[in-house]
């Protein structure tokens, strides 16, 4: 069963309360939190998280794209987050980064862009609790899916079978149904969706659809 992330960043925020009860029998919700510097948009932080605190949602999955994670993880982790994801690019302690997600008692995710190749995350691999492929370049929902980033769903799933290791696999960045079936055949677990959940008639059909899927 292929596991569906819900990105708020899409969702009417006017009303968040009533955005995430469609999306409550997700498995996760995603947060995107921007910092302006890190990708070229600005979208939420902290105050979001606090808010999402006062009702009911589905355990978060926080994405950061932002300059210097490690001065907030401690917060997002008290704030409730149960997957952090971090990227590759730009964070020269990464293996700090990751150890101090994972000491602090959440599920530890490391990102590549879709110019970063597979080969980049050799080190880190033995380490993290899954592994994020963007495939669109970081900063807005409702961008066009890039094909060519999502061949490296196939070469992480293939290698967790090679070398044994247990990370998830996770995809961002342009998901929709017609293109679910196919990444979930390359080896992704969980799908993270934002235009294709929040902007269609029934987020809760979507949902039911890709839990559905099977590998
Ligand atoms: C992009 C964000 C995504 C985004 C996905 O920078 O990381 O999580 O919200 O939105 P869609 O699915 O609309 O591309
Ligand atoms: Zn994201």
């Amino acid at each position: 069963m292929a596991k569906i992330s819900p990105s708020i960043l899409a969702a009417d925020l006017s009303n968040l309360s009533r955005e995430v009860k469609k999306v409550i029998d997700a498995d996760l919700l995603h947060v995107d939190v921007m910092d302006g510097v890190f990708v070229p948009n600005i979208t939420f932080g902290t105050p979001i998280m606090e808010a999402l605190g006062r009702i009911d949602h589905p355990p978060l999955d926080v994405h950061l794209m932002i300059e210097d994670p490690g001065k907030f993880i401690a917060e997002y982790v008290q704030l409730g987050a149960r997957n952090l994801h971090v990227h590759v690019e730009g964070n020269p302690h990464l293996h700090r980064l990751i150890t101090s997600i994972k000491d602090l008692g959440a599920s530890a995710f490391v990102v590549i862009n879709p110019a970063t190749p597979v080969q980049a995350l050799e080190e880190i691999l033995p380490f993290v609790d899954g592994v994020l492929v963007m495939t669109v370049n970081p900063g807005f929902t409702g961008q066009k899916f890039i094909p060519r980033a999502s061949l490296k769903i196939e070469r992480l799933h293939r290698l967790r079978d090679e070398q044994g290791y247990s990370y998830e696999i996770a995809v961002d960045g342009g998901v929709s149904l017609s293109n679910a079936g196919e990444l979930v055949e390359r080896g992704a677990d969980i799908l993270i969706m934002g235009a294709a959940v929040f902007r269609t008639s029934s987020p809760s059909k979507v949902i039911a659809k890709i839990r559905e899927m099977k590998r």
